[in-house]
């Protein structure tokens, strides 16, 4: 028997609200080609096998003036939580964790900041809409969007590129326990569904060569907005 929520949130960190029933499908249809997807053990799918821990990201539309949104797919098997991170490097800085779990058998959804030297978490309100999220015996599925930015954040934009962490944790009394990653991938441009796909043709990209033109002025926006979150410096 399946549990489904759907919550409609937005700039809120902690999520526990039963909602509407719906479906939530996470599946590797579109891994790079509209999406970028990271699983670990590699090429599982999570549709057909529990013990895949997967994530995806896509980019949205530009829509001026409200920016992009960057859609995310997360599903894994977990006692407690199943955890998605974005970082610049991930020795260095700060990780902006999405978590997805289970608190007496009711989904939750909440953003978590990890400085990545000692590895501490602290609660982050972030901006995460359309929430959904699923549970199935030991495995957590969930959706959400992040985004619909505006050119107020461009000011410390550089870079589509971003270093993306899949983990678990266990949930306690007192909130979530300790992360425990289980894939960190090297520096991708999350604008293009393929880059970490092996192509003869496309070399490594860097910083502004992404593939998805109509997306990358206001993914700059978004990516400017989450630079602010995990780049102390700025
Ligand atoms: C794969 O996931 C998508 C998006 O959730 C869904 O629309 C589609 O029906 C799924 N496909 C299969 C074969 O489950
Ligand atoms: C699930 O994935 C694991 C690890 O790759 C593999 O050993 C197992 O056979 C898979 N199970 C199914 C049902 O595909
Ligand atoms: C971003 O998501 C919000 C909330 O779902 C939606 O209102 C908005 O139209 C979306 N923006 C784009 C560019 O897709
Ligand atoms: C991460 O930061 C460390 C320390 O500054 C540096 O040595 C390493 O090259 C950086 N990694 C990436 C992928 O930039
Ligand atoms: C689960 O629910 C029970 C009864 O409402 C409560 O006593 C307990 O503290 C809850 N556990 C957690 C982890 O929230
Ligand atoms: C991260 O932890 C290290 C070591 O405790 C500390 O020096 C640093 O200031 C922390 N960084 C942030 C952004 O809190
Ligand atoms: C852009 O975002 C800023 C800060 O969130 C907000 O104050 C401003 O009203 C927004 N502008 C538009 C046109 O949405
Ligand atoms: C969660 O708790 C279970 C049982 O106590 C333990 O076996 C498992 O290693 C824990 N998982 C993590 C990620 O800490
Ligand atoms: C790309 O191919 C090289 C050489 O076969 C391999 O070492 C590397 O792991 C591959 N990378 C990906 C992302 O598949």
């Amino acid at each position: 028997m399946e549990q489904v929520w759907i919550l409609l949130l937005s700039s809120v960190m902690l999520f526990m609200v039963p909602g509407v029933q719906a479906q939530v499908s996470v599946n590797r249809t579109g891994c790079g080609l509209t999406k970028l997807c990271l699983e670990t053990p590699d090429d599982c799918d999570p549709s057909g096998n529990s013990s895949c821990l997967f994530g995806s990201v896509a980019a949205g539309p530009h829509m001026p003036p409200n920016g992009v949104n960057l859609s995310f797919e997360l599903s894994g098997q977990s006692f407690g939580y199943v955890a998605l991170g974005l970082t610049v490097n991930a020795t260095v800085g700060s990780t902006r964790f999405f978590i997805c779990g289970k608190r007496n058998e009711t989904f939750f959804f909440r953003t978590m900041s990890r400085n990545n030297t000692n590895e501490m978490l602290t609660a982050e309100i972030t901006t995460a809409v359309d929430v959904q999220g699923a549970l199935s015996g030991d495995v957590i599925r969930c959706l959400f969007t992040v985004g619909g930015l505006n050119a107020t954040a461009l000011r410390s934009s550089h870079s589509t590129t971003f270093s993306v962490l899949l983990g678990r944790g266990n949930v306690t009394d007192g909130g979530v326990g300790p992360l425990t990653v289980v894939l960190s991938s090297d520096p991708l441009d999350l604008t293009n569904p393929g880059s970490n796909v092996n192509t003869t043709a496309t070399p490594p990209t860097t910083s502004g060569a992404g593939g998805a033109p109509h997306a990358h002025a206001g993914l700059l926006l978004l990516l400017g907005f989450l630079a602010l979150g995990l780049l102390p410096t700025l």
